[in-house]
């Protein structure tokens, strides 16, 4: 499907409403639809944006491309929920319609300041010979959840040392102080973070460059993220350029964190090496917020740029993931989905068996949308595991092989390919004495939560709808397996 630039830069307020419903309609038929993940009515989703609690909701916003599958003009589209799990959609919260944002509204982030809240993100523009000059602009909500945008951009130029590559503001609040982290490109084509700072997220000040010991590691580091959660400063970023080594970084771009601490003052990080948040197939640009509760929370696109997925040819692609809650515990960054996810449980199965050489079916266990926890224990075999969505012909394979010490997801034959360039299958080392997977499977995602949260594994899979099965199986020796299931999303 090739799309003209012209294509491209077509705004929905140009379409009509038959247009934009056909396409719907085309969606809505689709076979791949989520049941219980945030997708977009039609066209492309990409990165979360402004995601917050403002009076008593949690906003989240989204990169929109309304017309098709492709990463044309992009709005922030606006969901909302009262308790992470059911959302709501909102509309159109930021058109790039104006001077400072006419090629398209990019990613930023949300904060609450005078009663309302605050949401910065990059207005991308190209002047007359299409070079880009990326602006820094304000829009700002209020309590009827009405948005309106500043004239001005708050921060208008590129500093000097970095490229038109610099966008996707996340803002904090420190000691009275905001400050905001924003991805960048030296001019020297190496990948960073800058910081600013403000005293009142109108006049913001150029503090400098974020040292840290990745000096030249990607050329471009998007949409960063800074939090401190229990006691430990996370810095994550999504750089682009990072080669493969062993299992790691096999995507078309990463996403991951370091652990340290920021002293503003200096602007230096001193941190532990570079992890990759999530081991699946699709996780990009992730961004986090603070719960009333403190717990802080991170959600991710589900999807990667410049990768054919098989909804394009239905008029939409990508989802968002569902909510995890992050801590730190023992130096390691944990990510666990969020209790209120329990809410969606429907009905209960459980199942007990000592799996030996063998693959095992359970009474009842199929499905293409529920909630499944696994835990394996007396692990004697050379590897064990599940499989999902099994037919005939397909299956999505996840299993522990306890000879390597690995976690494996194969996708290789889980149905329709998506980016197969980059490999069917991802792995990561676990040093575990028992292994417990608890999954969320929607009608083409499969999110894994390994160990309470150690590794998580973050995929599209597009099988058929009759790629139902579910098994369970050992090879090489025996293991014990208590499995409980819960359906979920209706
Ligand atoms: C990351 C990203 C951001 C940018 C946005 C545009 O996926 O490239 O850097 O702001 O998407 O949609």
């Amino acid at each position: 499907m090739q799309w003209t630039t012209a294509e491209r830069y077509t705004r929905i307020e140009e379409t009509t409403k038959e247009e934009l419903q056909q396409l719907a309609e085309q969606v809505n038929a689709c076979p791949w639809r989520q049941t219980y993940h945030i997708q977009p009515e039609t066209g492309l989703l990409n990165d979360p944006n402004g995601f917050s609690f403002y009076n008593g909701e949690y906003h989240l916003f989204y990169q929109w491309f309304p017309l098709g599958p492709v990463h044309g003009i992009k709005y922030w589209y606006h969901t909302k929920s009262k308790n992470l799990i059911n959302w709501e959609n909102a509309g159109v919260a930021i058109r790039p319609n104006d001077d400072i944002d006419s090629h398209g509204a990019y990613s930023g982030s949300g904060i609450e300041h005078n009663g309302n809240l605050y949401l910065m993100y990059t207005g991308n523009t190209r002047d007359e010979n299409w070079v880009r000059h990326p602006k820094q602009n304000i829009a700002v909500m209020n309590k009827e959840g009405i948005i309106e945008k500043w004239p001005l951009p708050v921060i208008d130029q590129v500093p000097d040392g970095y490229t038109d590559h610099f966008r996707d503001p996340k803002v904090w609040k420190e000691n009275n102080m905001f400050y905001a982290v924003i991805g960048a490109q030296r001019t020297d084509k190496t990948g960073c973070v800058v910081l600013y700072s403000s005293p009142d997220m109108r006049d913001w000040t150029f503090e400098g460059e974020i040292q840290t010991d990745l000096p030249d590691f990607g050329y471009m580091w998007e949409c960063p993220d800074y939090f401190i959660v229990n006691g430990q400063g996370v810095l994550a970023f999504s750089p682009q350029g990072i080669a493969p080594d062993g299992d790691n970084y096999h995507n078309i771009y990463q996403s991951g964190y370091v652990l340290g601490k920021l002293d503003v003052k200096t602007k230096t990080f001193t941190h532990s090496f570079f992890q990759e948040l999530d081991r699946g197939f699709d996780f990009y640009a992730p961004q986090s917020m603070e719960a009333p509760d403190g717990r802080r929370i991170m959600v991710g696109w589900m999807g990667l740029p410049e990768v054919d997925y098989p909804t394009d040819q239905h008029g939409w692609a990508h989802c968002l993931t569902l909510p995890r809650e992050i801590t730190v515990e023992n130096g390691k960054l944990m990510q666990r989905p969020v209790r209120e996810l329990t809410e969606k449980r429907g009905t209960r199965m459980e199942a007990k068996a000592v799996l030996k050489n063998e693959t095992k079916t359970f009474e009842s266990f199929s499905g293409t949308s529920y909630e499944l926890i696994s835990e394996f224990n007396q692990i004697d075999a050379e590897s064990f595991g599940m499989e999902i969505r099994v037919s005939e012909t397909e299956k999505t394979i996840l299993m522990y092989d306890a000879v390597q010490k690995k976690v494996v997801l194969d996708r290789t034959n889980s149905g329709a390919p998506s980016g197969t360039k980059y490999g069917t299958v991802r792995k990561c080392f676990l040093d575990a004495e028992q292994v417990k997977f608890h999954i969320f499977v929607d009608t083409s995602s499969i999110e894994v939560f390994v160990n309470d949260g150690e590794e998580v594994f973050t995929s599209r899979i597009f099988p058929r709808e009759n790629s139902t099965g579910i098994r369970f199986f050992a090879n090489g020796g025996s293991v014990s397996c208590h499995a409980v299931k819960w359906t979920i999303g209706g």
